[in-house]
């Protein structure tokens, strides 16, 4: 199993998104420890086999929170996975939230974020490997009525997980987010009793409402979510163990390989949906590599432009029909029909997704 031996860390694992992310990765073969603050759903995680074990602590309690991953780490060995998720969401008009609203906010979504990750980061780097995930939100990207406080704090969350990736780029250990729309959840239920209770609406047509403004006209079933990462997790690891690449290499060579010319710089940045330096960065080591050209464009001198060379076009091909027998290998319990339908609706959501950020066009 490809996470067998490895303990991973899941905060907020005994509800919704975080305990589909928990039985994920049990299944994958990790030893999973879950916290939370209530201790019912946690033993049941555990008792369904979502987990090896529990601890309740509250994320925001850096003290506490610390003394649980030394005892976890105690019992399960030290953590190779860390997933940020704990949280909730505090919903109403933006003058009606005072600087308490806020403040909980922040300590849950980034503080949360910020403590575990303390924890745990020092023990990934000493062993040169570590996965961290953090849990953020479409919130995280877009702004959205009546969650300022809420969209405040995942935007936060997003741009921590940048500067950390950045910061640990070298050490082996990757920090990446997931930005899930809504969720099928106690949170995104007890969020429309909320709005319900304030509108003098019914909940179902809140949910209603909630349905019609998500892309896939539906709302995601937590298990999605979790089976985004379980699968992105192994493609990374299978590149790097296969071909010595990193996903957002791959990503950008796949970027290149089918654009019919050389691309600017910025073109390709806004196209990968990352920063200039970030990909600066990645140029830098595929040149280095002799995999891309990068010159300066003809009409412009200021701009770079880049493609794959003739060992990159090789290269990448070779990589892409390795990548498509794993995802096949993957999704071998899916009919065609199926499959079809999930590619189609992949498709729509990153349209839709990108319209909504900002970065519209066509790839
Ligand atoms: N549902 C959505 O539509 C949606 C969309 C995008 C992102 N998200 C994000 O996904 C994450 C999980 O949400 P969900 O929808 O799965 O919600 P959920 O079903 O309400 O679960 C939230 C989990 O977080 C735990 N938690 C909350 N505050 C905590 C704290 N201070 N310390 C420790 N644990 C805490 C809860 O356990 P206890 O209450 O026992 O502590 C629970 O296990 C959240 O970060 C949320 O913002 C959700």
């Amino acid at each position: 199993m490809p996470l067998s031996g490895q303990h991973a860390f899941v905060t907020g694992g005994g509800r919704g998104i975080g305990r589909a992310i928990a039985a994920a990765l049990a299944r994958a073969g990790a030893a999973v420890t879950v916290i939370g603050r209530s201790e019912a759903p946690l033993r049941a995680a555990v008792a369904a086999g979502a987990a090896a074990g529990c601890a309740v602590a509250d994320v925001t309690d850096a003290a506490a929170l610390k003394r649980q991953v030394s005892a976890a780490e105690a019992a399960r060995g030290p953590i190779a996975i860390l997933v940020n998720n704990a949280g909730w969401v505090a919903s109403g008009p933006f003058s009606k939230a005072d600087a308490s609203v806020f403040r909980s906010m922040w300590d849950v979504h980034v503080m949360g974020a910020v403590h575990a990750t303390q924890a745990v980061l020092p023990g990934m780097i000493a062993a040169g490997f570590g996965r961290i995930v953090n849990v953020a939100s479409i919130a995280g990207l877009k702004g959205y009525a009546y969650v300022s406080a809420y969209c405040a704090a995942k935007h936060a969350l997003v741009g921590l997980t940048r500067a950390l990736a950045a910061e640990t780029a070298a050490s082996g250990v990757t920090v990446n987010a997931v930005c899930p729309g809504y969720t099928d959840t106690d949170l995104v239920r007890e969020s429309a009793t909320r709005v319900a209770a304030k509108t003098g609406r019914t909940e179902a047509d809140v949910l209603a409402e909630y349905r019609r403004d998500a892309p896939i006209g539906r709302l995601i079933q937590p298990e999605e979510v979790a089976c985004k990462e379980v699968i992105e997790g192994e493609v990374r690891r299978r590149l790097r163990e296969n071909f010595d690449v990193t996903l957002p290499r791959f990503d950008l060579m796949s970027q290149l390989y089918r654009a019919p010319k050389a691309m600017p710089l910025g073109e390709l940045s806004q196209r990968m949906m990352v920063s200039n330096g970030n990909v600066t960065g990645l140029v830098d080591r595929l040149v280095e590599q002799g995999l891309i050209n990068r010159r300066p464009s003809p009409k412009d001198r200021r701009a770079q432009l880049v493609s794959l060379t003739a060992e990159g076009r090789r290269f990448f091909r070779a990589m892409a029909r390795a990548n498509a027998d794993w995802i096949a290998d993957m999704l071998v319990d899916l009919s065609s029909e199926e499959i079809d339908t999930l590619m189609r609706l992949l498709a729509k959501t990153k349209a839709s997704a990108r319209k909504a950020i900002g970065n519209g066009g066509p790839r």
